[in-house]
């Protein structure tokens, strides 16, 4: 491969890497967007950080080629416009960097099955077959979907990864990649070690607390999201059905116990959403009119974003260059692990490209 020397991507050589991926299953909404994206890019300024398309394991699930490549393109083009500096921070697509799948078997090898067999989202596939009243091995559970936690384990230990920025709900998955590098760390690792990460996990991240249209937690599953780029006419009418109580005008209402008032406590600027407040306490302000602040405060706040965000989707943008220009330092980063891993167990040595 022909390889040009970048620069160090920003900040001192020494501060730790941190990896993680997004998988490309839907367009990015608000959940996303203050949950993930921003408090993601406040942790770029103290690691070192690698973001990646997750496309290889979004396949154990879609499969409509047009979506998915709507999807990863949507996926990056939001993280760009959202702020992330890919002339600093690592921004690639998990399908340009193939060296993940080699690594992905190798791997496998060193993975008990029964580790596999205890993952929360294997488990929870099966069980909803289960309920459903089908094979609980067959409806969606392909071996993708089984040795996911496997993929994973190899994006983070390619890269060597210090620590995994994920949700809860992944923690699982960075304690089985650790795992799997200790396994292959006590057969091979004084040939050439893996480095075992941890994850990090911010409990106060909004993820857990970014409300959708139904009052639930917002999430793709659950139906209830605000795209962060869809029209502003999309926009407004989502908004519009957001659920209320039926409180009259006049009367004085709780913004505390309101999804709609949560919403524009995290879009609207401080002041802004504090007088909101006091206005519905005070009574006389409907829910229709917060429902006009939130959509006002939400399009103006994604006004910029939206701008770069619509120049870098259309196709032949440099948006290109840019995925193509993180994949190669990616995988100048990847090549000597799997290089490594590969003399370890035994796989003939200096493979060229
Ligand atoms: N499984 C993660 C999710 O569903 C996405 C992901 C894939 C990931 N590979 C990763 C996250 C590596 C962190 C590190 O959100």
């Amino acid at each position: 491969m022909n390889v040009t020397r970048i620069q160090d991507p920003g900040g001192a050589p020494d501060l730790p890497t941190s990896l993680t991926g997004i998988k490309p299953t839907g367009h990015p909404h608000l959940g996303n967007y203050y949950g993930a994206i921003r408090p993601a890019l406040e942790l770029a300024k103290t690691y070192r950080s690698m973001y990646f398309v997750a496309d290889g394991h979004a396949l154990t699930s879609l499969k409509n080629a047009e979506q998915f490549a709507e999807y990863s393109r949507s996926v990056a083009a939001t993280w760009i416009a959202a702020g992330l500096d890919p002339a600093r921070t690592l921004l690639y697509r998990q399908s340009d960097v193939p060296e993940t799948y080699e690594l992905a078997w190798i791997l496998s090898c060193f993975t008990a099955k029964g580790l596999m067999n205890r993952a929360h989202a294997y488990k929870a596939a099966r069980e909803k077959n289960r309920q459903a009243g089908v094979a609980d091995e067959d409806l969606g559970v392909n071996m993708g979907l089984f040795s996911y936690p496997v993929l994973m384990a190899a994006d983070i230990l390619l890269m060597r990864t210090d620590v995994v920025p994920v949700g809860r709900d992944q923690m699982q998955h960075v304690e089985y990649a650790s795992d799997i590098a200790k396994s292959y760390n006590s057969q091979f690792g004084s040939t050439y070690a893996l480095l075992e990460p941890r994850a990090l996990v911010d409990d106060s991240a909004a993820l857990n607390t970014v409300p959708g249209t139904d009052g639930r937690k917002m999430s793709k599953s659950l139906h209830n999201t605000i795209p962060l780029f869809a029209s502003p006419g999309e926009v407004a009418a989502l908004i519009a059905r957001i659920r209320t109580d039926s409180t009259p005008v006049e009367a004085p209402k709780n913004p505390d116990d309101s999804a709609l008032f949560r919403l524009v406590e995290i879009v609207a600027d401080p002041e802004a959403a504090r007088d909101l407040g006091d206005r519905l306490r005070a009574g006389g302000t409907g829910w229709g009119e917060v429902k006009k602040a939130l959509t006002a405060a939400l399009l103006e706040t994604l006004a910029p974003l939206r701008e770069r965000y619509d120049a870098l989707v259309a196709p032949g943008s440099e948006l290109d260059d840019m995925l193509a220009h993180g994949a190669m330092r990616a995988r100048e980063r990847a090549l000597p692990v799997l290089e490594g891993v590969r003399t370890a167990v035994g796989f003939p040595r200096g493979r060229k490209l």
